[in-house]
């Protein structure tokens, strides 16, 4: 295990009914409020007139930035900052996915810089002082909630990237499953698979001696098979919905991450298909994972050892051949997304029938994510290329 630093400051106010603490977590830091949300799902859900009676009791001053979009763009950063400057506002309230929430953090720290807001996508040592960011997460997925990355899209250029900075971790997060009952089966299949990726990413590493860390991540990824099939057939399960909600928390916080070294590999190629094609992140992952799995076993048999162990950790697969519990272990991740997710396993069937973009996305997808420096299996462009071709038809070997 390396040595590491893991400070979180991030206030959890966890479970149902505790939305009327909000006036009291907010209060520290402020009493002019920059409310972000996104397409209007707060208001369909009665989030919004909650929210706002909740800040009406109290004397806060309230502006508004909606229309923040999945995959969030650039220019809601642009229009956040300029409101703050504009109104001199103390805070931002973000009330949504992962998409608010990424947002407002890049918004937090644009309104104390003076260039254009993108510098701070482009390089995040830019990312300096920053506006308090209280949110209320309404879908199990990132875990923007309790950490300092951003994810901001620019379509002008076609990227997708991530920043991040330590002022940037949100000082308090609401985290009631009841407000994740209205999330879409869509919605939730694509977060279950965000969780689990971000798992994915960090157990299949090089790094010896992180027993504590992989079995979190293993206990996470149990929990997630579990709960996300029942939250997809019962939207209102309790305890379904407020295990994937702190297993989406608990999954990208530093618990699992800390201690060891090496990059993420299938959100990079995830990134460039979003950016691309503007595909929902948590479904581009779910399509990309199983194949990059049959990757690494094909082509560096020193991953069928830690492949076996999530076989027979996770899914409980018996055996004595590594290699035959590996190929097992990627027939089951496969068949969850496809069966009990119901997530639609190939490109084609989100939108990306042509293959035009394919090296294109390959070549940004090496630079981007530095896919041939220290990660699992190192890509070269003709790998990510094959990883992308084959997700064009459903997996039938594994
Ligand atoms: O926009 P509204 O109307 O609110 O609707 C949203 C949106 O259409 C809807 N939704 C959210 N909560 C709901 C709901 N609908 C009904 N009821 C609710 N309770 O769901 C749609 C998707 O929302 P979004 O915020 O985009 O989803 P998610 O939370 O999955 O966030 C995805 C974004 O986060 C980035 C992704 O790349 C993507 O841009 N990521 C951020 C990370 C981080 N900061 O650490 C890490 C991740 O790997 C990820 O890259
Ligand atoms: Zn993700």
């Amino acid at each position: 295990m390396e040595n590491f630093r893991l400070q979180i400051p991030t206030d959890i106010r966890f479970g149902k009914d505790r939305l009327e603490e909000l006036p009291d977590a907010i209060a520290p830091f402020g009493k002019k409020i920059l409310l972000t949300y996104g397409g209007g799902s707060i208001k369909q859900s009665g989030l919004y007139d909650r929210v706002l009676s909740l800040l009406n009791e109290r004397d806060f001053t309230v502006v508004e930035l909606s229309g923040i979009a999945p995959n969030p763009k650039i220019d809601s950063v642009r229009q956040g900052a300029a409101l703050i400057r504009q109104h001199e506002l103390d805070v931002i309230l973000a009330v949504g996915g992962g998409s608010v929430i990424d947002a407002s953090k890049v918004i937090a720290a644009a309104a104390f810089y003076d260039g254009d807001a993108w510098d701070l996508v482009l390089d995040s040592s830019k990312v300096g002082k920053a506006l308090p960011i209280v949110d209320i997460l309404t879908l199990a997925a990132t875990g923007t909630e309790m950490n300092r990355g951003a994810v901001i899209s620019n379509p002008e250029t076609n990227e997708k990237l991530g920043t991040g900075g330590w002022e940037l971790i949100p000082r308090v997060s609401f985290l009631d499953p009841t407000l994740t009952y209205t999330v879409p089966r869509w919605q939730t299949a694509a977060g279950a698979a965000d969780i689990l990726s971000h798992l994915f990413e960090q157990y299949f590493n090089r790094t010896e001696g992180v027993d504590l860390q992989d079995n979190i991540a293993e206990g996470l990824m149990k929990t997630v098979f579990k709960h996300g099939p029942i939250a997809l057939q019962t939207p209102d399960d309790y305890t379904a919905r407020a295990n994937l909600l702190w297993a989406s928390t608990l999954a990208l916080n530093g618990l699992v991450e800390r201690g060891r070294q090496g990059g993420w590999t299938c959100h990079a190629i995830e990134h460039e298909l979003s950016a691309f094609y503007d595909i929902t992140h948590g479904i581009g992952l779910a399509i990309l994972t199983p194949r990059w799995m049959k990757h690494c076993l094909d082509t560096d048999a020193s991953t069928h050892a830690k492949f076996a162990a999530y076989g027979r950790n996770v899914w409980g697969i018996n055996g004595d051949n590594d290699e035959d519990v590996a190929r097992q272990a990627v027939e089951r991740t496969y068949q969850f997304f496809k069966e009990d997710m119901a997530i639609p396993m190939t490109l084609p069937e989100v939108g990306i029938v042509s293959k035009e973009l394919v090296s294109r996305m390959s070549e940004l997808a090496v630079h981007h994510g530095d896919l041939s420096g220290n990660v699992f299996v190192p890509l070269s462009v003709q790998d990510v290329e094959s990883i992308i071709e084959a997700s064009f038809a459903p997996m039938t070997a594994f």
